[in-house]
């Protein structure tokens, strides 16, 4: 069996003994095209070379290329699962010529490959070609002759196909031409090739494509407008890996190859379920995570989170049709995250960016799957149990209303809707919906519900006209410009007067356009007696820099030449702000791990934000190292250094940072202190110029995801100092000075517990009645006046001295004898209290002399109030019971 990774790099090999270069595999996530969400094709990175626009120093490529296919003109994403071939995302492999050979070369090399490299059998191959169709170009009858010369086969093996087979388009637009394909038959026996065109089995037997070449020779500029020559013919070839790893292996499904069978098992490990390779529902939803699973993957790996909006959404779309697969089979856990880290088992190898970012994508997928799951079981509830629209008999259609509500609310993308309703019997009034989600966005202006289509293209044209905007500010903060556009609510527009807000464009400009996290500049635009305040500036389309203005004086029109200048504070602190970010990202990954990856950021003028994987939050100690880390380097005052390299030497050097892939782009690499890395941002000049570095706070964002936020220079100043001010207004309140302002507050607190506890007490003493707090029954009488001894355990002298008056008051004529230990349980405390007008048969003082002696103390007092204390509270008893004896003495 020959391995998907020996195909790839035999297949690359190959064309490189045949003069081509290899290019690496492109970012799936298209850097400067409208027209395309993502890569979908081998050819795309190359458009422009195909156009003539782009000049490389090679004229053969090669490449593995990482492709997505499930939106726009090339979608496979309904049919994921359900067929053995279709995948949203597939790797590509190709060749391509850009005006150097054409078909003869293009062809022969094919079949070279085929036949001595992959040995394939010549008996299970057929070859198409273009028939030739108004609105394209004539019948392709050289490509036809060729494979008969080349091959040596039998005329009915070139099979002539239409347009729609046969003549290959990146999109509405771009390169475009007819093309000759490769198809292969798996099955029993020797098939025959007037049976070609018939539809393969769902498990995989049959026809179908295996090699596309494309002839470029046309341009289509505008959608639906005529096909314009290339400035030289070109090929463009395509095969897809899996397909080509199906027949090398020997299985009939691509989910059986080794880069998709380990996924597959996994998912069926997790569910405990065993996977058949059937089309029952258990193995479909198995299949389909496992391709769900390399998309997230691959996505995230390239800096794309789940979203609202565009390639975002795209993403969570298809993480949230996997996870919902995951529930179906019973997967009651997040799972999502262990099926991609198999796909980077199985792919980190060919593409690093898998393996680099391994926590992140298990972060991102799983953080996605804790949310949905939060409104799944609902969603699937309000799906199933409404009635309304449920009725037995009649048109079983979900109202437009109920699947936006489901989006809204449940996080349900509308396709998975409709994915669960065909399952359930019912369809979705897709209009309806759009309806709904139309109102929505008016409802919302501006919010994430609305797309810059529109705006985008706008700017597209501008960028298409004069290239991108020469961005100076790493180094001026001032510099003359001249207004290339001026855009008010996605339109172009002439002018713009006094007091009215747009957006302008400029062939250079010292402002930086919002990216990396770094927010835009502010500052002015001055033009003969005009003068345009900057409030922003953001980057629409990749290199192109929009300005938004405000016009206070005079009109600024297209076209005009104009003095553009920063504000200098704003971008100063932005400066400070953006290097500290480096030092606390370097800090956390020297104080917690390298597993702490950066998850986003945001640094402008006034703050700056840290967004990082991890589990768990710093504790205290680790909070105070990663400052003291930052503010040490600041304090070493070293340069900070900007290097442009090749992406390889960034890499080499250790840097760290997003690497988008793209063709002979130098990177910048950043280093700041023991700090490497890529950033495309301004930055101060030395560590010092960040002044002092304070942690605002820390928190958790979502699961697995923490935020730090610092302040620097004056900024983390005037925060210290609003700390201070409060600590000093409370030493105030207290009345203390602010250094022992913790120990008054601990005291206080203990004073209030002791209060709370004893309030506790007397309730419960309260409430349990009788005894302790009344213990008048026990009063005797001796001639008229009534006597009364009893301990009340638990109150203090002075509760004491005011229970003995009153049950005197209440037993008058009487004499009280009231005892209780010390709160500290180590002293005897004893009141006594006699009417005055039986003080002369009685006389408290006598009373507490004979009782204090019992308990091992002495005391006296007035004849009608004396109170002691003894050392032996367990004696209190006696002590008090003596009040009678006294009492029966007297007489
Ligand atoms: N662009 C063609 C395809 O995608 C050949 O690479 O099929």
């Amino acid at each position: 069996m020959t391995s998907s990774r020996e195909i790839r790099s035999s297949f690359l090999r190959f064309f490189e003994s045949k003069g081509h270069t290899a290019v690496p595999s492109a970012a799936v996530v298209t850097q400067n095209d409208p027209t395309l969400m993502f890569t979908n094709a081998g050819m795309v990175p190359f458009k422009d070379v195909f156009t003539g626009k782009e000049n490389r120093d090679y004229t053969r490529a090669t490449s593995a290329q990482k492709c997505i296919r499930m939106s726009g003109k090339h979608n496979d994403l309904e049919n994921v699962g359900r067929t053995a071939r279709h995948h949203t995302f597939f790797e590509m492999l190709g060749n391509f010529s850009f005006g150097d050979y054409f078909k003869r070369d293009a062809i022969a090399f094919a079949w070279e490959f085929f036949q001595d490299h992959l040995k394939l059998d010549p008996e299970r191959i057929v070859f198409t070609v273009f028939e030739g169709e108004d609105g394209y170009c004539e019948e392709d009858t050289e490509s036809a002759k060729l494979w008969q010369d080349i091959t040596g086969c039998e005329p009915e093996r070139v099979i002539r196909c239409n347009a729609k087979e046969n003549f290959w388009q990146m999109g509405a637009t771009g390169p475009c031409g007819p093309c000759t394909e490769i198809h292969y038959y798996l099955g029993d026996g020797k098939p025959d090739p007037r049976t070609f065109g018939e539809e393969p089995s769902p498990d995989g037997r049959g026809w179908f494509e295996l090699w596309n070449l494309v002839f470029m020779q046309f341009n289509r500029e505008k959608e639906n407008g005529p096909l314009l020559p290339l400035p030289a013919p070109s090929v463009d070839t395509g095969m897809g890996l899996e397909r080509i790893a199906v027949v090398q292996q020997g299985v009939l499904s691509n989910y059986d190859i080794d880069l998709l069978s380990p996924i597959v098992q996994r998912a069926a490990e997790i569910s405990g379920k065993t996977y058949g390779g059937t089309m029952q529902e258990d193995d479909v939803s198995m299949r389909v995570i496992a391709d769900h699973a390399r998309l997230a993957s691959i996505l995230i790996s390239e800096g794309v989170f789940p979203g609202n909006s565009k390639r975002e959404y795209e993403l969570r779309r298809v993480a949230r049709r996997a996870i919902r697969h995951g529930y179906r089979l019973g997967i009651e856990e997040p799972f999502f995250h262990l099926c991609c880290d198999k796909v980077i088992d199985l792919m980190g190898d060919a593409y690093p960016q898998l393996e680099e970012r391994r926590a992140l994508i298990a972060d991102i997928a799983q953080d996605e799957e804790v949310r949905f799951r939060r409104t799944l079981k609902g969603g699937l509830d309000r799906l199933r149990k409404n009635t309304e629209w449920n009725k037995e008999g009649e048109t079983k259609e979900l109202p437009g209303d109920i699947a936006f509500d489901l989006y809204e609310t449940y996080g349900f993308p509308l396709d998975l809707t409709e994915v669960i309703a065909e399952e359930e019997g019912f369809t979705v009034d897709r209009p309806g919906f759009d309806e709904a989600l139309a109102k929505a966005k008016q409802a919302s202006a501006g919010s994430k519900l609305n797309d810059a289509t529109e705006t985008e293209r706008v700017y597209y044209a501008l960028k298409e006209e004069h290239g991108e905007t020469r961005f100076l500010g790493y180094d001026a903060e001032e510099s003359d410009a001249k207004v290339l556009g001026l855009i008010v609510d996605g339109a172009a527009v002439d002018s713009l007067g006094a007091n009215a807000e747009g957006w302008a464009v400029l062939d250079q400009t010292p402002f930086y356009g919002e990216k990396g996290g770094q927010t835009g500049d502010r500052g002015v635009l001055r033009t003969g007696g005009a003068r345009i305040e900057v409030l922003d500036t953001q980057l629409p389309v990749e290199g192109l820099i929009a300005h938004q203005i405000r016009v206070s004086e005079g009109t600024l029109k297209a076209g005009a030449t104009l003095n553009a200048s920063l504000d200098h504070g704003w971008r100063s602190a932005i400066r400070r702000n953006h290097s500290a970010t480096h030092l606390l990202h370097w800090a956390l990954r020297e104080v917690v791990g390298a597993t702490v990856a950066q998850k986003g950021s945001l640094v402008s003028g006034d703050r700056l934000r840290f967004d990082y994987s991890a589990t768990k939050p710093l504790t205290a100690e680790q909070l105070k190292a990663v400052e003291d880390k930052v503010n040490e380097a600041v304090l070493k005052n070293t340069a900070i250094s900007t290097e442009e390299q090749s992406m390889d030497a960034a890499k080499a050097r250790g840097a760290i940072g997003i690497f988008e892939e793209k063709y002979g782009d130098e990177v910048r690499v950043l280093e700041i202190g023991e700090s490497l890395e890529l950033c495309g941002g301004t930055h101060a000049h030395r560590t010092g110029d960040i002044g002092l570095f304070t942690i605002l706070s820390e928190s958790g964002l979502a699961a697995g995801v923490r935020r730090i936020e610092a302040a620097t220079g004056l900024d983390a100043l005037s925060h210290l100092r609003e700390v201070r001010g409060e600590l000093e207004k409370a030493a105030a309140t207290l009345k203390s000075a602010p250094n022992e302002v913790n120990l008054r507050i601990e005291k206080a607190l203990q004073a209030q517990r002791d209060l709370s506890k004893e309030i506790e007490r007397l309730q419960k003493e309260m409430l349990s009645g009788g005894d302790a707090s009344d213990p008048s029954e026990a009063a005797k009488d001796f001639g008229g006046v009534k006597v009364l001894g009893a301990v009340l355990p638990g109150v203090d002298t002075k509760v004491l001295r005011e229970r003995a008056d009153q049950l005197r008051d209440k037993l008058a004529p009487a004499v009280i004898l009231l005892g209780a230990p010390s709160r500290d349980g180590k002293k005897a405390l004893l009141v006594c209290s006699v009417s005055k007008e039986a003080t002369k048969r009685f006389r408290a003082g006598d009373i507490v002399k004979r009782a204090a002696g019992i308990v091992g103390g002495g005391g006296g007092g007035r004849p009608d109030f004396a109170q002691a204390g003894g050392s032996d509270p367990s004696k209190l008893d006696d002590a008090i019971q003596d009040v009678y004896a006294y009492a029966e003495a007297q007489g």
